[in-house]
């Protein structure tokens, strides 16, 4: 094992107390280090401890969850579970008191039983290590989801924590080497792997309807920036808008790449190899801070920070030698779009911009065609749960899907459809784009989070066999 390596680990077995206040190593833009790389290296020779992909932890009647960060999407996540059966909300944690006050009244409204609280900086430590929880459930800032994971799962939990799953390449391996020493399992949250028409393209993908795919599109694009990210009454202490100067490239990878990556079975068949990065400059976000902080003095602090480019375009090839392209952009003016483009030697379908599209010749095919599509492919979770879903809501029921499958994965003990390597390995390419970047757009290399058990892993079971038995709430 190498000096590197060997230091690494021994900081990770300091305890979690050390892994979360650990500084990051990844330079000041955030981008992965060459030190950082090479200890990536080390980590890929190394054998694999334990496969969690496929891995099915016992069966738990009823999950009692722990939901740390009740901010814009935790306080909504407290809603959607508590429609869940043979689920508990038995731990509520924020920094700030009020949250947890304010997501207790949900609970009541729902008539669940009032869960216990944690608040301050670290109260999140003391519910990991408590005894009445199953998972923790993370919607906290981007900086909290690894530290937190990772302190879960040593304490015993399954840990689901919202995108991007880890920071820098030592966080995913952090993340890696912890799920497979505990067998706990490590969920990142992508919703979209859950929307409709990914869920439709998957299946039709598996059914060979897009002959053999050889290239893949994806992207956040949403723009962000005056009604979110400077927006004082948004994100808690500005901290979305700060990410946009801690790093450079791709801030957030996995709405785009997580859809197109199970159609690709990445991790499960094929894998990413290798990847290059381009930004431009940032034309928005600094003018935006100047023209705020001429209004009002609490802006000043964000004026003439390093703000990241505002367009990244980056390029992966798969070692079966496909194609992804992913973009970000939450700062120019623009409809949304995660692109969610799949094409293969038979056919391409095309979600962003609206309409939908398929098509398996020269002309996309017509409406009733499409829905003979939607109404022979739709997967069975969808049929099984997707109307109650778009009931409950949650980005048009798609959260709800999510949440309400993992539950059912956990209560009947089957592998979850979102391991610990697909959270590293989506999660990766934020500081692998800023490592590009800062290199001249220079290709780099991603790490085989599996160390080599892609090459067997099974693709996601689109079956709901073995469960499918969870109820939801009036
Ligand atoms: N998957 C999606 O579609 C989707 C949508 C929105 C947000 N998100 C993700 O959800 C996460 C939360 O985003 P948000 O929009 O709710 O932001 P937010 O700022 O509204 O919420 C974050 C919450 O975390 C709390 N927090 C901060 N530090 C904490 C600490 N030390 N301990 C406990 N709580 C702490 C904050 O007080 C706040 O209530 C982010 O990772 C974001 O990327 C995902």
């Amino acid at each position: 094992m190498s000096t590197n390596r060997r230091k690494f680990i021994r900081n990770i077995s300091l305890g979690a107390g050390a892994v979360a206040t650990a500084p990051s190593l990844a330079n000041a833009f955030g981008a992965a280090t060459d030190e950082q790389i090479a200890r990536s290296k080390d980590f890929e020779k190394s054998k694999q401890r334990f496969n969690m992909c496929g891995y099915a932890a016992p069966k738990l009647d009823v999950v009692r969850v722990g939901v740390i960060g009740l901010g814009m999407r935790g306080g909504d996540a407290v809603g959607r579970l508590s429609y869940i059966d043979g689920l508990e909300i038995t731990a509520l944690c924020d920094k700030y008191p009020d949250r947890v006050t304010a997501a207790q009244k949900t609970l009541e409204k729902r008539g669940r039983p009032k869960a216990k609280e944690y608040s301050g900086e670290e109260g999140w430590k003391a519910l990991c290590e408590s005894k009445d929880v199953d998972l923790i459930y993370t919607p906290t800032p981007w900086s909290l989801h690894a530290p937190i994971a990772i302190h879960a799962m040593k304490n015993g939990k399954h840990a689901a924590t919202e995108v991007n799953a880890g920071l820098t390449i030592d966080e995913c391996w952090q993340l890696v080497e912890t799920s497979e020493a505990t067998k706990k399992h490590m969920m990142m949250l992508e919703n979209c792997c859950y929307d409709f028409f990914e869920l439709l393209t998957l299946n039709m993908a598996r059914n060979g309807l897009f002959g053999e795919l050889i290239h893949a599109e994806g992207a956040y694009l949403h723009d962000l920036s005056k009604g979110w990210l400077f927006n004082k009454k948004a994100y808690a202490d500005m901290w979305r808008l700060k990410e946009n100067y801690k790093h450079n490239g791709n801030l957030y990878p996995t709405h785009g790449l997580g859809p197109i990556s199970q159609c690709l079975n990445i991790n499960r068949g094929d894998k990413m190899d290798y990847m290059t990065s381009m930004s431009t400059n940032d034309f928005t976000l600094n003018n935006l801070a100047k023209e705020m902080a001429a209004k009002d003095d609490f802006f000043a602090e964000f004026v003439d920070k390093p703000y990241r480019g505002n367009l990244n375009t980056t390029v992966i090839r798969t070692n079966k030698g496909k194609t992804m392209m992913l973009q970000h952009d939450v700062s120019t003016l623009r409809p949304y779009s995660r692109i969610h483009l799949l094409s293969g030697t038979k056919g391409i379908a095309q979600k962003y911009p609206d309409p939908e599209r398929i098509a398996f010749g020269h002309a996309w095919v017509k409406k009733e065609e499409l829905d003979a599509l939607y109404e022979k492919y739709t997967p069975p979770i969808v049929k099984h749960i997707g109307s109650i879903a778009k009931e409950v809501g949650g980005h048009g029921g798609m959260d709800f899907i999510m949440d309400w499958r993992l539950i059912d994965c956990l209560r009947n003990g089957l592998p979850l459809d979102q391991d610990v390597y697909d959270a590293a390995a989506w999660s990766c390419i934020l500081p692998l784009s800023g490592a590009s970047i800062a290199k001249k757009s220079s290709s780099v290399e991603i790490p085989d989070f599996t160390r080599g058990a892609w090459k067997t892993n099974k693709p996601i079971d689109l079956t709901l066999d073995g469960g499918g038995n969870t109820g939801v709430r009036k």
